[in-house]
């Protein structure tokens, strides 16, 4: 089976950490956001991924191959001149989704759950029509697609971003079609949510299938840290050994074997902390995030933080509601951080007591 996953643009909202690395390789729970799908697809039985992206991919290249040598998969790009939107790419990698004439996955690219792809396969086989899509419940419906599905899943109105309330079921951004959806899209910019699903919806070809468990899109920083917090749950239920133990850890915490913690330290809950950490004593870590190589020096206080790669926190530093540095910042001992968006190679030597961004 085929997956195409559209990654679109530069991963704008999550900022500053996209500034030096594509999206899809910004490390969620220590690996890049990419691989939790991919994964997922490659047990499901996908052996070709697609991405289908809309900068130069050169930076991704040599990741790619060593991802496809890991599991064993081919990865193609799909290189848009003038985004496509996001049922644009599906046209402009017809040929490719056309071949084998089988059902292919179709992702956005910031989106995390527990993929149901195996289910889905076994639900859009059961009711034959053109397309699947997953739907969860969330409680502020307008920032998504909205579903109107009958019982049996057959969806009866998709609207995208409503004015008004329409539904609580909202569209999750994975989906499972037949070629035949191809017929339905040209090449230019268009919008699947906009444009296709409510035309399959009024031909009844479009069913939704109910996801269990948590979902996020984790695309902006405060909802990458609750995806996160989200994701540790599962893993609390799923995988309980892979999660810290020990006097230093509240909750769920997820340390890279190479990391290397202090004493005394109180982590978590919600923290994941990254290979070649350090992270000295009486460090203070709830709702954070820590990129590889970074040093968080002794007696920080960090919450609601992500900390790009090879980054230092000073000593008795405080940080808290969504900050997030880029990559190779320095935060000077004793600065408070409430709500900083740091750019990367900064150093921060006075302290920032309201939100705003550091250039
Ligand atoms: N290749 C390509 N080209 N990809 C694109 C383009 C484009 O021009 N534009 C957007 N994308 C990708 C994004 O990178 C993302 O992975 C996906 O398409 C969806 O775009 P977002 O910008 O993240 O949309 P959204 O979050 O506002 O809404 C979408 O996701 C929700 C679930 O998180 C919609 O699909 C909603 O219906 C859905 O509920
Ligand atoms: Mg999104």
């Amino acid at each position: 089976m085929k997956a195409l996953i559209l990654v679109g643009g530069f991963g704008t909202r999550l900022r500053p950490l996209t500034l030096g690395l594509p999206k899809p390789l910004v490390e969620f729970a220590n690996k890049p956001m990419l691989l939790h799908q991919v994964e997922a697809l490659v047990k499901a039985g996908v052996t070709h991924v697609i991405l289908a992206v809309n900068y130069r991919a050169e930076v991704m290249e040599k990741e790619l191959r060593s991802f496809e040598q890991t599991y064993n998969i081919k990865i193609s790009i799909s290189q848009e001149t003038e985004p496509l939107g996001t049922a644009g790419p599906l046209a402009l990698a017809r040929d490719i989704l056309n071949e084998g004439d089988s059902p292919f996955f179709v992702l956005n690219s910031d989106v995390i759950c527990d993929f149901p792809f195996e289910e889905m396969v076994a639900f859009h086989k059961a009711h034959g029509k053109e397309g699947t899509i997953l739907v969860t419940k969330v409680d502020e419906p307008s920032k998504y697609g909205v579903v109107v599905a009958r019982p049996d899943g057959c969806i009866q109105k998709f609207v995208e971003k409503p004015q008004v309330f329409v539904s609580n079921k909202i569209n999750a951004g994975i989906y499972l079609f037949n070629t035949a959806i191809l017929k339905r899209i040209e090449l230019r910019p268009t919008s699947i949510e906009k444009e296709t699903f409510p035309a399959m919806a009024a031909d009844q070809e479009l069913f939704a299938m109910n996801l269990e468990g948590y979902w996020m899109d984790i695309g902006q920083p405060k909802d990458f840290l609750a995806g996160s917090a989200l994701y540790l749950e599962s893993m609390r239920a799923k995988n309980p050994s892979m999660l810290a133990k020990g006097d230093n850890f509240v909750g769920n915490v997820l340390v890279d074997p190479s990391a290397k913690i202090g004493t005394g330290c109180k982590i978590g809950p919600n923290v994941v902390i990254g290979p070649n950490v350090i992270i000295e004593d009486g460090v203070r870590l709830a709702k954070a995030t820590i990129l590889n190589g970074s040093r968080i020096k002794s007696h920080a206080w960090l919450t609601s933080s992500i900390i790009g790669w090879r980054s230092t926190i000073g000593q008795w530093v405080r940080m808290e509601n969504i900050s997030v540095l880029g990559e190779d910042v320095m935060v000077k001992d004793e600065i408070y951080i409430n709500g900083g968006m740091i750019l990367p190679h900064k150093e921060i030597g006075t302290s920032i007591p309201e939100p705003s961004i550091v250039m």
